[in-house]
């Protein structure tokens, strides 16, 4: 693991906007996975910065989301596919066609899971996720759990997750109680993983990930058998 600690979190989401973007320069048609929250808000500031400069381009690239509210449509404001079109897709000249994102509002939710990993494996597996974590380990919507649940699944949110959301709703009784997420095994598959948190009450949830034991109670430390893991971490 490469554990990089910046002092800010402007040099955070600098440094986490280079490693993405070499990695599109590096091989222009890869499969970038891409995570939703306040954390990334800076990166994709920065990517969109870069993609401005001619630095990068991202016309052959594919993106596959981690998770989506069940019940929330693309048009929804709080949905994650509106959080990516917005903060990120129309600022790049990413294909909107290769863009992928759960549907939340898929009248067969088992099939849409199944066919979420169908698209993974089909793309050849993701080249580079990008992580967040949530305040009780989670990555995507993958909450602690008895085991690491490996498909797309639909998963019952944990009221602190609800809770830490609920500052993006007008109330927290509009938060969804249910999503959809990639599984552990979309996540580890990829051939590398890039995890960042600031502030500092990530501060006790990174040290157990990172630090502690590897168990589904933190499902973000089975990072740690990842052999291409790097988090940034800042308090700011
Ligand atoms: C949500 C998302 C996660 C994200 C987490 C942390 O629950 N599903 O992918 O990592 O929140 O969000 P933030 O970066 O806002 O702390």
């Amino acid at each position: 693991m490469n554990f990089i600690k910046v002092n800010t979190y402007e040099e955070l989401s600098a440094r986490a906007a280079a490693i993405i973007c070499a990695q599109v320069i590096m091989k222009p048609d890869c499969v970038l996975g891409l995570a939703t929250g306040s954390s990334p808000l800076g990166t994709y500031a920065k990517m969109a910065e870069k993609y401005s400069a001619g630095e990068v381009d991202f016309s052959k690239v594919k993106t596959i989301n981690l998770d989506e509210y069940v019940g929330l449509n693309g048009e929804h404001d709080q949905s994650y596919r509106y959080f990516m079109n917005n903060n990120l897709f129309k600022h790049i000249n990413v294909d909107m066609n290769n863009t992928y994102v759960p549907n939340g509002c898929a009248a067969d939710v088992e099939a849409t899971c199944k066919a979420y990993d169908e698209l993974i494996k089909n793309c050849g597996g993701i080249d580079l996720q990008l992580l967040g974590i949530g305040y009780d380990g989670h990555i995507g919507f993958n909450e602690p759990d008895a085991y690491f649940e490996k498909a797309t699944h639909k998963v019952v949110l944990d009221s602190s997750t609800i809770d830490a959301n609920a500052r993006f709703f007008a109330s927290r009784d509009d938060v969804p109680t249910t999503a959809i997420t990639m599984g552990m095994n979309g996540i580890m598959t990829a051939k590398k993983v890039l995890l960042i948190a600031n502030g500092k009450g990530k501060k006790e949830i990174v040290e157990k990930a990172f630090f502690g034991k590897i168990t589904p109670a933190v499902p973000a430390s089975i990072l740690q058998l990842h052999p291409d893991l790097t988090v940034i971490y800042c308090e700011d």
